[in-house]
This record gives C-alpha cells, structure tokens and sequence, in this order.
C-alpha cells in the first residue's frame, strides 16, 4: 500500500512514525509523499519514512492508494474530501471534523465511493475500554446510573502550530475532550447507530465562555432506547484532573482510567474486583501497540472496503455532534 502522510507535526513525529517505521520494515506500506504547508517539516519527517517526496500539499495523487491526515482539525476534512473524491483510503486524526454537518457529508462521500474512511481514537483498542464495554452489554453492571469522566492536566503536548490557542476547534473539547467522550460512549455501547442516540446538553461551563475553550464542565443526558444516562465531563488544560471514567450502575461501580490499562476495576459493596478479558493476553500491550494497532486496523479495512471497523467514521457521528453542540 502506498500511502500520504498529510501534516507532519507533533502527533505524526510522536505517534504516527514510530509504527509506520515498523510497517515499513515489514513491507506493508510504501510512503509516496509527505505534505505539510511547512516543507521542513514535511522533508524531515519525509527523509524518516523514506518518502519518495515531499513538500506543500498539491493536486498530484497518482499512484497512492491512501491518506494519514494529522493536520489541525479545522483542515481535515478538505484534505479527506480531496482523497476520498479520488477513491483513496483515509485515516484521519480524532477529532475528524469540526461540525456534525461536516462528519455527516465525510461519512456520506466514503459510502458513495465505497472507500475506507477511519477516525484515530486508538483508546478504543484499551483492553480495559474493551472489557468495560463487554461487561455493561451483557447487563452486568445492571442499570447504569451515571457516569462521572474527568481528564485534565497543563497543557504540556509539544504542537508545533498555534492551532490550540487560535482556532475554534482547537480548543480543550475537541482535543482532550474527543478522547474522553468517545470513550465514554464507546464503553456505555452509545458511540452508534446515528439517530438512535440522543444527547441533551443539561448544563455547560466553559473557560472561556467562546472557542477555543481550556475548560469543560458539561453535564448531559445521553437517551439510547430504555436507557437515561446521566454524564458529567469534566476536561481542563488549566489544572489537573483524575483522568478517570467512573459508571456506577445498579450492581457495582465500574472505573477505569484514561490512560492505557489491562482492565477495568469493578467495586461492588466495597470489595475491587479486576475483571480481565480471556482474551487479554492477545491484546494490545500498552499504548503504543493501540496505536499500532490503529495502523493495521486500517489496513485491514483497505484490504476489505466493505467491512466495519470499530474506527469506521460512521462510529463517531454521535460523538461528533456532541463536541459540536458543546463548543457551539
Ligand atoms: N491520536 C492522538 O492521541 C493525538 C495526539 C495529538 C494530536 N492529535 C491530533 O492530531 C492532529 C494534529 O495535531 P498536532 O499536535 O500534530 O498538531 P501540530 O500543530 O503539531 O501539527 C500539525 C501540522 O500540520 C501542518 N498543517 C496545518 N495545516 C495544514 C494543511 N492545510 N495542510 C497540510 N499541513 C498542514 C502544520 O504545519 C503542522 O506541521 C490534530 O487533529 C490533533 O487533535 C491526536
């Protein structure tokens, strides 16, 4: 597979090109180009990955069968739409666009080129993430109650633009705030259907008030069938926070952190319980084989482009219109 690498910033220098080195070794990808409207960046991470070439993106997308798009947010979906117009696959960094609209036409373009359209939440290969979501689906848990999420700390992620502080989907929401709440949903089952899934804004505080914000305190209702949930999301840049997802259902509480983790702890009438996957000895090892992970994930969907993936785009449209209504 030969690929793009669009954007060539702090997420690719940190995350992307530790695996694609190891796809490169293994000879499952060839990297055709890497684009950044900084050319220094792009030569630097090019001559990394042993990109036939780099430079500003441009118009040239012969011979390439797909796209890493690890620019800003509020660039994503231009460059996705010019791939995807194109037949190429796309992975795309989180958050995928900036509004609800935008995610909606990606999703709809992908299904009518019948191309792969992938989204990076790579916390959703967490043993502990995927154990959680198995635990509440078999009813184990009981009702859910309510669901207390929190993550934040100093802003201290090496970007190499200013999009954080300038753009309006820069802010803490998009950022942190996609990473928490698409795990929130993805472990309660509410990352999809589209339609199914209703979310009520109940209370929203922001520091500052208007986008890009650095502090997040919502409190919504998220209504899936029978099921009222409610959650508070409390996500900051500006002072540290648990970094903890904690469901508390009829039979038990049910915590587990935002960080890689092996498994979720279980709390019923005082008593932890840790409640391991059988599987688990065959899931990712820490953080960076999730992001690995995510790789072959996409690949894998190239292979076989009427398949579903857990990172399939049409999985966060739920989560999308959520950060769009909270930094609205
Ligand atoms: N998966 C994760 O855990 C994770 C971690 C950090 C960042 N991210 C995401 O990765 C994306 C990039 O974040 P970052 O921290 O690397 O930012 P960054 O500012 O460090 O890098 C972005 C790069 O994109 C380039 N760029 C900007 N607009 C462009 C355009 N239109 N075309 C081509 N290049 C362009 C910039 O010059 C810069 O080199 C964001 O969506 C962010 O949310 C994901």
């Amino acid at each position: 597979m030969r690929i793009d690498v669009v954007g060539c910033g702090a997420a690719t220098q940190m995350f992307h090109i530790p695996s694609l080195v190891r796809l490169l070794d293994t000879g499952s990808i060839r990297v055709r180009a890497c684009l950044d409207v900084d050319p220094a960046a792009a030569a630097a991470v090019g001559e990394v990955l042993h990109a036939e070439r780099s430079g500003v993106p441009d118009d040239d997308l012969a011979d390439v069968d797909g796209v890493i798009v690890a620019t800003p947010p509020e660039s994503h979906a231009a460059i996705a739409r010019r791939y995807i117009a194109a037949g190429k696959a796309v992975l795309l960094e989180k958050p995928f666009a900036t509004s609800s609209n935008e995610a909606h036409e990606l999703v709809g373009l992908a299904a009518a080129r019948r191309v792969p359209v992938l989204v990076g939440h790579f916390r959703r290969f967490y043993p502990s993430a995927i154990e959680a979501r198995r635990f509440i689906a078999a009813g184990a848990l009981g009702r859910i109650l309510r669901v207390d999420a929190a993550e934040g700390g100093r802003w201290e992620w090496p970007s190499k633009s200013d999009y954080v502080v300038r753009s309006p989907s820069g802010g803490v929401i998009f950022d942190t705030g996609s990473h928490l709440a698409d795990l929130v949903l993805y472990v309660l089952g509410c990352d999809a259907p589209y339609g199914k899934v209703v979310i009520e804004i109940d209370e929203l505080v922001k520091t500052p008030t208007s986008e890009p914000s650095h502090q997040c305190d919502a409190r919504i209702t998220v209504a899936d069938g029978d099921r009222r949930i409610p959650i508070r999301f409390r996500i900051s840049r500006l002072e540290p926070l648990p970094g903890v997802i904690k469901i508390v259902g009829e039979r038990g509480t049910l915590l587990l952190p935002t960080s890689y983790a092996r498994a979720p702890q279980l709390w019923v009438g005082g008593e932890s319980f840790t409640l391991t996957n059988p599987v688990a000895d065959k899931m990712p090892v820490d953080a960076m084989s999730c992001f690995v992970k995510e790789h072959l994930e996409w690949l894998e969907a190239c292979e076989h482009p009427d398949s579903d993936s857990p990172l399939s785009a049409h999985r966060f449209l739920v989560l999308q219109d959520l950060l769009g209504r909270l930094a609205a």
